[in-house]
C-alpha cells in the first residue's frame, strides 16, 4: 500500500478534541478530515469495536460516492471512560452521558456524584481504532487495534486542557488530571496514543 508516499487516511470523526490529538499522534500520515456537513456516523453497537468498525465502514461507503480525493483507507475511533464502580460505564455511552449538560466539567461532576463516597475510584480510558482500507488488490481487509490507560477519578473536575472527561481522570503514576497535564504528557500514555502506536506498527508491516 502507498509505495513511496505517505499513507493517506480519511479521519471519520467530527469530534474536534479527537481530531487535534490524531494530528499529533499520526504525524507522518497524510490525514484528510471528515468534511463539515457530511453525515454524522451511526454508532449503535454494544462494544467499542463494533462502533469503531460501524463508523469506519459507514464513512468508507459515503466517501466512495462523495469523496473529493482518493484515500488509502478510513480510520474511525470509538472511545470512552470506563468506571469500575459503574460496571464499566459510561463506556460506549460516554459521548451520550448527561445530554442535558453541555459542559464536560458539568458532565464530570454528575458522573462523580453517582459514586458512593467510599467507592472504588479506579477507571480507564479505552480507545478502539478501526481501519478500513479502500477496495484494491493490495489493500487487505478491515482491522481494529486498541489502547487503554488506567487511572483514578478525581474528586472534582480540574484543569482546562484536553477535552471530554480529561478534567476528572488522573492517570496512574501522576497526581494531575489529563486536563492539567501538558498535552505532550497525555500523548505519551493515553489510550489513543497507545492505539495509534499499534495502528502505526500494523500499517508499517504492509509497506514496501
Ligand atoms: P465516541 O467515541 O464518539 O463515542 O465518543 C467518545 C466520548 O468519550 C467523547 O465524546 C468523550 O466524551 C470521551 N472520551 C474519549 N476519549 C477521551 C479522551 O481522550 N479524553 C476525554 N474524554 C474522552
Amino acid at each position: 500500500m502507498a509505495r513511496g508516499r505517505a499513507v493517506k487516511i480519511l479521519l471519520a470523526s467530527s469530534n474536534q478534541g479527537k481530531l487535534a490529538e490524531f494530528r499529533q499522534l499520526l504525524a507522518g500520515f497524510d490525514l484528510v478530515s471528515w468534511p463539515t456537513g457530511a453525515p454524522s456516523l451511526p454508532e449503535t453497537g454494544a462494544f467499542f469495536q463494533d462502533n469503531a468498525l460501524q463508523k469506519a465502514e459507514g464513512a468508507r461507503a459515503w466517501w466512495q460516492s462523495h469523496g473529493r480525493e482518493a484515500v488509502d483507507g478510513v480510520l474511525a475511533d470509538d472511545s470512552g471512560l470506563c468506571v469500575d464502580a459503574l460496571w464499566g460505564g459510561p463506556g460506549v455511552l460516554s459521548a451520550r452521558f448527561a445530554p442535558d449538560l453541555p459542559s464536560y466539567h458539568d458532565k464530570g461532576r454528575r458522573l462523580l456524584a453517582m459514586l458512593p463516597e467510599d467507592a472504588d475510584r479506579t477507571a480507564r480510558f479505552v480507545c478502539v481504532l478501526a481501519f478500513v482500507p479502500m477496495p484494491g488488490p493490495m489493500h487487505g481487509g478491515p482491522f481494529t487495534v486498541s489502547g487503554a490507560v488506567e487511572g483514578t477519578l478525581a474528586f472534582d473536575p480540574r484543569g482546562d486542557g484536553g477535552f471530554g472527561y480529561d478534567p476528572i481522570f488522573i492517570p496512574d503514576g501522576h497526581e494531575h488530571t489529563f486536563a492539567e497535564l501538558p498535552a505532550g504528557t497525555k500523548h505519551t500514555l493515553s489510550h489513543r496514543a497507545r492505539a495509534c502506536a499499534a495502528l502505526r506498527a500494523r500499517l508499517a508491516t504492509g509497506r514496501r
